[in-house]
């Protein structure tokens, strides 16, 4: 994987690399937002689909867009000698961050403070410079929308829908949604073992965002007793109730799987502010710890543990599923830019992958809809408290 570096010729340079190589076009590839499971697949599935093809390169941006917006850029050539075997891999091989971005990038001020700043009209005047033609934009909904506004300003692209939280409405599943629901079920499982023989209440938090996928697939997967998600807002009491219908009976032990964005009567979510600048999203976390407290406060006696699984759900190698989806998006993503259909992202409906548009895919996210959710049902008729 070649690298390039440049600081204070890099205009120059551009010139130089766009004309060196004038006959080929040129796709430009990103992942933005949090890392998940796949994302070198899809990276693998582009690369090597653009060679198929010939006459393509495909230039990697390093840390999402802010590659091409740091003072010193960080762009890399990706063949496929580069992406052989990376589908196996989690995370991605050109990084990736959920801070910056063309529109509010960080810039250090003379004073040592940090002031966000729109740098949309340096990033369109590199990669024209560049003589990129067309982008790749691998990333969930904050990623698509940034991917809308830079559409706006003439700017080709391509968008490849990925997250763990599967709340994209626009597509049946997004890649790495099934990995994060494997470790998670594999953390129920081991839950159960420890809870039984323990005689304990295990509250396991899981991520999910808005979104209560994950719990709601690796409670019913794990065999959990209760399982709380964002879309229906819980009563501890019904809870207890739970917990103490299973010690009566004799189990003698409980395991509940909550999402992170969990709320419960007074619909308030548990997180904090985010920090970082330039980073758009509250960190969610605490709800299981909450959760705890409130049980504990209602006079449950059992011992009461909590563990919060947090990115290793997104970390380690993708599972079979997500790595055929992931490589399948690539494909179809390099597809769409071959036949200049912008402005698009890549979709699963199965059983085909196909596209909508970039406007479409970010209109309403993916919720769990407790009314006509056939998994919800399923969960009900087995057993598993939903807290309402
Ligand atoms: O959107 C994916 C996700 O992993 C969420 O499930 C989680 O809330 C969030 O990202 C965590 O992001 P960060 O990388 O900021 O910790």
């Amino acid at each position: 994987m070649q690298k390039y570096i440049k600081s204070c010729l890099i205009e120059q340079f551009y010139v130089t690399f766009a004309k060196k190589n004038s006959m080929a076009k040129k796709v430009l590839v990103v992942t933005g937002g949090g890392d998940c499971p796949g994302l070198n697949a899809v990276i693998r599935g582009i690369v090597k689909s653009a060679e198929y093809e010939g006459d393509w390169e495909v230039i990697g941006c390093i840390e999402s867009y802010n590659g091409l917006l740091k003072d010193d850029v960080e762009i890399v050539d990706l063949k496929d000698k580069d992406v052989a075997g990376i589908h196996v891999n989690g995370g991605t091989i050109i990084k990736t961050t959920n801070k910056g971005g063309p529109f509010h990038f960080p810039v250090q001020q003379p004073d040592g403070s940090w002031k966000e700043e729109d740098r949309s009209e340096l990033f369109k005047k590199r990669i024209d410079n560049l003589g990129i033609d067309v982008i790749i934009s691998i990333g969930g909904d904050g990623s698509q929308r940034i991917s809308i506004q830079l559409a706006d300003m003439g700017i080709n692209i391509v968008g490849v829908p990925k997250t763990i939280d599967n709340d994209l409405s626009s597509t049946d599943f997004t890649f790495g949604f099934q990995t994060a629901v494997q470790i998670a079920t594999e953390a129920v499982d081991k839950l159960v073992t420890t809870a039984s023989s323990h005689s304990r209440v295990f509250i396991l938090e899981v991520m999910g965002r808005d979104a209560g996928w994950i719990a709601l697939h690796s409670a019913i997967a794990g065999g959990a007793e209760v399982c709380i998600i964002p879309e229906i807002e819980y009563d501890p009491k019904k809870i207890v109730e739970k917990i103490e219908s299973r010690y009566k009976s004799g189990r003698g032990f409980c395991n509940i799987v909550i999402a992170e964005g969990a709320k419960g009567l007074d619909g308030k979510i548990t997180g904090v502010k985010p920090t970082a600048l330039g980073d758009p999203n509250i960190k969610l976390g605490g709800v299981g710890d909450k959760l705890k407290l409130e049980l504990e406060q209602l006079g449950v006696k059992h011992d009461i543990r909590v563990m919060v699984l947090g990115h290793l759900q997104r970390g380690g190698t993708p599972v079979a599923y997500d790595r055929i989806l992931a490589t399948a998006f690539g494909v179809k993503a390099f597809e769409l830019v071959k036949d200049q259909k912008y402005r698009t992202m890549v979709s699963y409906r199965h059983p085909e992958i196909t596209y909508v548009s970039l406007d479409e895919a970010v209109k309403r996210p993916n919720n769990v809809d407790p009314e006509t959710s056939s998994l919800v049902n399923t969960a009900k008729k087995i057993g598993i408290s939903f807290g309402d």
